[in-house]
């Protein structure tokens, strides 16, 4: 059957994701495999519409990939009835107005996270596309990493019996500028340009969490600045506003209790640069970006507390690796493929612009957390008005 073509304009993406993860492995990506196929055989190609504010940048990636369509003017893009959807990847605070413009538009609309830096915004976004009637989706590119898939693997599977903890360790040393130059935008240090750990992270974790163990129904969190001074692109100083560590508490329905450190001032001395420990009463389990290990319960062994003799036992010898069982894609590109498939035959996509104010609310629950020093409840979605 012959494949069909549309158009997704995309805007950010001289970004670091909007690049890497957005253009080239995921839109660019499933082109070369000759489109998304629908579920009547048909295959979708897609045809990017770079949007940026650079045009000199703008020009040299599309003269490097191969792609005709590129303009500084938003509206442009968003007036040309061919493209369907609209991508944003742009720094946060640049992501309301310019999804706000392509609602009123009536394009489909696919964006990053976190959707808004305020939940009051994020909601509005939500509302808006619902009454708007476009298809609507967030990023939630973690829960298609291959380790995380096999954690729900385990927990589908009834591996762990009940469980009782998460413990999240994310995080590795961001260079703060100067001698060696930083791996990540200056602007994430920046709490007026949208920047802060707890805005960047929590809305995984929100995912995470509630997809694989249940509703967050209370968050405590600490966020400190432990780098005061960073330099930015350009070899400037510049005070560092926002949050670079994180110290969350995440009380889960049913009684598990999650805590997850999340931070840029931390040297890495693990497997991987994120990794999560689940125990429960069966078994237990440590995942990562791509592995996972398991301990079952009757494999479990017995330490004894005697700080006097040397450690008896290599306790990390004493895991099992989860098998791979199938091929894992790019979490993005298969994001990606289910979007596509929703705005074109309403495939299912529970990923909406709701699931993302939804992130926010636990980032903001954080933040309030951390600025009053107290633990914050977060009432069901339907108690209390507006709140996804
Ligand atoms: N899903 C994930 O795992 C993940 C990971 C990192 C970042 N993100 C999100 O993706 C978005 C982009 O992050 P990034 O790391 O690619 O950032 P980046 O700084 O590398 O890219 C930002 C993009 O926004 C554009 N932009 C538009 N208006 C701007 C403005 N006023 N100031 C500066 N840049 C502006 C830039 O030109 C650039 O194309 C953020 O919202 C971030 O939270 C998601």
């Amino acid at each position: 059957m012959s494949a069909r073509t549309i158009g997704v304009v995309m805007n950010g993406v001289t970004g670091r994701m909007g690049y890497r993860q957005h253009l080239l492995r995921s839109v660019l990506a499933i082109n070369a495999e000759g489109g998304v196929p629908l579920s009547d055989g048909r295959r979708i190609l897609l045809e990017p519409v770079l949007v940026g504010r650079s045009e000199p940048k703008l020009r040299d990636l599309a003269e490097r990939h191969d792609i005709s369509d590129w303009t500084t003017d938003l509206s442009e893009a968003l007036a040309d009835p061919g493209n369907l959807i609209y991508f944003d990847a742009q720094v946060t605070h640049a992501r309301v107005a310019s999804v706000t413009k392509a609602i009123e538009a009536g394009k489909h609309i696919y964006a990053e996270k976190p959707t808004a830096e305020t939940l009051e915004d994020a909601l509005s976004l939500a509302k808006a596309a619902k009454a708007a009637g476009v298809k609507n989706g967030v990023v939630q590119d973690k829960l298609f990493l291959p380790g995380l898939l096999k954690l729900k693997r385990l927990v589908d599977g009834g591996f762990f019996g009940r469980i009782l903890s998460v413990r999240g360790e994310f995080g590795y040393w961001v260079f703060e500028g100067g001698w060696q130059q930083a791996q990540r935008p200056s602007w994430n240090y920046r709490a007026e340009d949208g920047g802060g750990i707890i805005l960047d992270m929590f809305p995984h974790w929100a995912y995470v969490l509630e997809t694989l163990f249940g509703r967050i129904e209370a968050v405590t969190a600490k966020a400190v600045t432990h780098i005061p001074e960073r330099i930015d692109e350009s070899g400037q100083a510049y005070a560092a506003t926002a949050d670079d560590a994180a110290y969350g508490l995440f009380e889960l329905a049913g009684g598990a209790i999650a805590q997850i450190n999340s931070s840029w001032c931390v040297r890495v001395n693990r497997d991987e640069l994120v990794e999560f420990q689940v125990d429960g009463t069966e078994g237990s389990a440590v995942a990562g970006l791509r592995n996972c290990r398991i301990q079952h319960r009757s494999t479990t062994p017995k330490p004894v507390w005697n700080p006097d003799l040397p450690a008896t036992e290599r306790f990390r010898d004493q895991w099992q690796e989860v098998p791979d069982n199938g091929e894992f894609d790019n979490g993005f590109k298969i994001q990606w493929e289910l979007f596509i498939r929703h705005v074109l035959e309403d495939a299912p996509f529970p990923y909406d612009l709701a699931a993302g104010a939804r992130g926010v609310r636990i980032a903001e629950a954080g933040l309030l957390s951390s600025a009053e020093g107290r633990r914050i409840e977060l009432p069901a979605a339907g108690t209390e008005e507006g709140t996804p």
